[in-house]
């Protein structure tokens, strides 16, 4: 009997000692096979961006315009995953996760795109990251495009604005299937195209900064349709790569491929009817607009309706291409903000990534946050936006098998006053715990969601903030690039390893 105190005495202090991680959610809440990991992209981490023969990307060209990001800063260096790339491993293994996605960077495999050779330096170095992770029993779940190409493609003509893009990105995809895919199961063609093609063709804020008037900041006022010519070519290449995927090595090779896509939930800023018709409009033309045509073989109805022919259409043959469909839906998911509609009302501020859809986004209503903020504009803690936005999916395509690729909090650290601070990150724990109960719920009620991802393993280059924006679970400093793991990387080790202390 006083053995037995003796445990519950010490289960008790344990007890106290976990109450501050204390959650509902657990791992053995999900299915067993359920991929758990962290998410990285090549620009953002690997640095050595001239080095084994890697060329320029368009991030290379584009951050070495001054007053392109933030801090001035540049993926020159980043996290020097290049040469640490061993250590991050390590990392991976330490928290417990079964998988890791990352991109391939397109430049380093081809630095003159399908005009040049393939660089084998490059090639080794993916096939080092991928056999060091299938060591640790870590599953590779891998981009082929995450933002970043070859320069060479836009300098020759013009990249996602001509069709001859779908040559080199089939190009890049049989040379990447052939190298990798005898181990990598899990494929996807692009991340976020849908964010690339309205900051690069529309906003104009990232490479190759092309604005459709009035909505970018250009001082050039470029065609109007170049958005919708540069997602047609996309979406194209995509159907290339996985048509080849499918004849080429499928059978042999055993792997699924899919897309990611970006994806806001919006909730109607007013109960009119003309607000809750924008916000159909913007979840569509935002999310569908890629995900329709590749399921479904047409761009959505809603956008049809507004744009009538200034969207392209597919030939026959192109049609035929997209019968190839995708295995998956890769979802990244960060936040809720409210729609309104611009349709009909005057009035609305330009700008927003929706305003093609004549809605404009908005984070309060009556001056109160849809969600608690945090620090990173038009981004808002709201749990519940990504049950509602993984249903819309799934009740829309069928419930295709779905993965949430993305999520994660980003830290600005204002008023911080020494380097410690950003490792005490309790509300990104607060905001993963949330996050997390609604995916668990979502899957409970039907969602076939097969794995979640934590935007980002570590501290990193992000796009126009540079430095200055941290979604790392490890802290980054960048003088020494040492890594430091936050408290959220010590809960989120605990959460993973909560299915071993159930049995
Ligand atoms: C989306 C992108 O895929 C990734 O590159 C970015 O860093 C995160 N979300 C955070 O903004």
């Amino acid at each position: 009997a006083s053995r037995m105190r003796q445990v519950v005495a010490v289960a008790s202090l344990l007890w106290l000692l976990l109450l501050p991680w204390a959650s509902a959610i657990r791992r053995s809440d999900f299915p067993a096979s359920f991929l758990f990991g962290t998410a990285t992209s090549s620009y953002q981490i690997e640095g050595a961006y001239l080095e084994d023969n890697k060329s320029l990307s368009n991030w290379d060209v584009f951050t070495h315009v001054p007053g392109s990001i933030k801090d001035g800063s540049t993926g020159n260096v980043a996290d020097d995953h290049y040469h640490r790339y061993e250590e991050d491993i390590e990392l991976m293994h330490s928290l417990g996760t079964n998988a890791y996605r990352f991109s391939i960077s397109w430049a380093r495999i081809l630095p003159k795109g399908r005009f040049g050779e393939v660089n084998q330096l490059g090639i080794e170095f993916y096939n080092k990251i991928i056999d060091s992770l299938l060591l640790k029993g870590i599953e590779p779940f891998v981009t082929l495009s995450h933002y970043d190409i070859p320069q060479e493609l836009e300098d020759r003509y013009g990249a996602w604005l001509s069709a001859e893009v779908q040559r080199d990105f089939g190009y890049f995809a049989d040379v990447c299937f052939a190298a990798f895919g005898d181990r990598v199961k899990y494929w996807t063609t692009f991340n976020e195209p849908n964010v690339a093609v309205l900051a690069g063709y529309m906003l104009g804020t990232y490479p190759p900064a092309r604005c459709t008037p009035p909505f970018g900041s250009c001082a050039r006022g470029d065609s109007d349709g170049e958005p919708y010519v540069a997602t047609h070519n996309v979406i194209l290449s995509h159907a290339t790569a996985v048509e080849l995927y499918r004849w080429k090595y499928q059978s042999k090779q055993k792997g699924s491929i899919g897309i990611v896509m970006y994806t806001t939930w919006y909730e109607p800023l007013t109960d009119t009817p003309e607000d809750r018709l924008a916000t159909e409009r913007a979840v569509a033309f935002t999310v569908s607009w890629f995900l329709d045509p590749i399921v479904y073989g047409d761009y959505p109805p809603e956008m049809r309706r507004l744009l009538g022919s200034q969207l392209p259409s597919f030939s026959p043959e192109e049609r035929r291409k997209l019968g190839y469909k995708l295995d998956f839906i890769g979802i990244n998911h960060y936040t809720t903000l409210y729609a309104m509609d611009c349709m009909f009302s005057s009035g609305c501020p330009l700008g927003q990534w929706t305003q093609h859809a004549l809605a404009a986004a908005t984070g309060e209503r009556n001056g109160v946050p849809i969600g608690p903020p945090t620090g990173r504009s038009m981004f808002y803690v709201v749990p519940d936006g990504i049950e509602k936005m993984v249903t819309y999916i799934m009740k829309r395509y069928n419930n295709l098998p779905m993965f949430i690729t993305e999520n994660g909090y980003p830290q600005v650290g204002e008023g911080y006053t020494n380097s410690e601070e950003w490792l005490d990150d309790q509300a990104r724990i607060q905001y993963l715990d949330g996050y997390l109960t609604k995916v668990a719920k979502v899957i409970r009620d039907g969602a076939d969601v097969r794995g979640y991802f934590v935007w980002s393993l570590v501290d990193n280059f992000e796009w126009l903030y540079g430095y200055t924006l941290r979604y790392g679970l490890y802290y980054v400093d960048y003088r020494t690039l040492e890594r430091k793991p936050k408290s959220s990387a010590l809960w989120y080790k605990r959460f993973l390893q909560s299915l071993h202390e159930d049995q």
